[in-house]
């Protein structure tokens, strides 16, 4: 379902991001992405979503070419695809509740379903309490737990988490973890980058190392 074909990344044809990387991953895998901070894991994910384009090689997702994808068909493209950013990425003029809201009004969702998907969402995250706070007025962890609320609201496909237990305790990060491995029982494709090296023996899941931007295993 997502294949990377010999991809080249190269940022502002400067520093090579990527080097003829090529992999498969299947529907329902859960696949961990780890290497050293600048190694690449976060361009994957950005390939894989479309917000970046690889300078050569091709990244098939689903059977298209996202080379091909034209600008106004990429909410279609996405809305299969749940993203986690490193950087969360929140609307900070928007509550909780908003933010969730935004994705699934942009997907045409309507009516109680907004409001049902929601709040099913934020309880499973412990955060139903949260749900009228803006972000500034969540700790860093809460707003992790957001954006990771934002990505599983829609019930995607595929969910692509960077970093997503970079700002929270283990026991939390147990939790989290443990959320993306029952959405994965039940079918949906996980892509994780950390910088956990011990986390993909622990829940004995494949695993991709990329070192300076190419596969050092998989
Ligand atoms: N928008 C950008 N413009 C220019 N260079 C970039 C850009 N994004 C990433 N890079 C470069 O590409 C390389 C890979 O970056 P990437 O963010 O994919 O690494 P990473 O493995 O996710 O690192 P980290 O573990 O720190 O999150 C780095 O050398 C980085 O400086
Ligand atoms: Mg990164």
């Amino acid at each position: 379902m997502i294949e990377f074909d010999n991809v080249s990344k190269t940022y502002q044809n400067k520093w090579p991001a990527l080097v003829n990387v090529s992999f498969k991953v299947e529907k329902g895998e859960f696949v961990f992405i780890t290497g050293p901070t600048g190694a690449g894991k976060t361009t994957i994910l950005k390939l894989i979503y479309a917000e970046e384009l690889p300078t050569t090689g091709k990244v098939i997702v689903n059977n298209k070419n996202i080379s091909l994808i034209k600008k106004k068909e990429l909410p279609f493209y996405r809305r299969n695809i749940g993203i986690i950013f490193q950087d969360f990425k929140l609307l900070y003029d928007r509550t909780v509740y908003e933010n969730l809201e935004f994705v699934l009004k942009a997907i045409d969702i309507k009516g109680d379903e907004i409001r049902e998907k929601i709040i099913r969402t934020l309880t499973r995250l412990g955060l139903a309490h949260k749900k009228d706070c803006y972000p500034y007025q969540l700790s860093g962890g809460e707003q992790q737990k957001v954006a990771i609320a934002r990505a599983l609201v829609k019930d995607p496909e595929i969910i692509l988490a960077d970093e997503p237990t970079g700002n929270i305790d283990e026991e939390a990060s147990k939790e989290i973890i443990n959320i993306f491995k029952e959405i994965n029982l039940m079918g949906t494709t996980v892509i994780m980058a950390t910088h956990h090296s011990e986390l993909p023996q622990l829940l004995k899941k494949r695993r991709l190392h990329i070192i300076s931007g190419r596969i050092a295993y998989d």
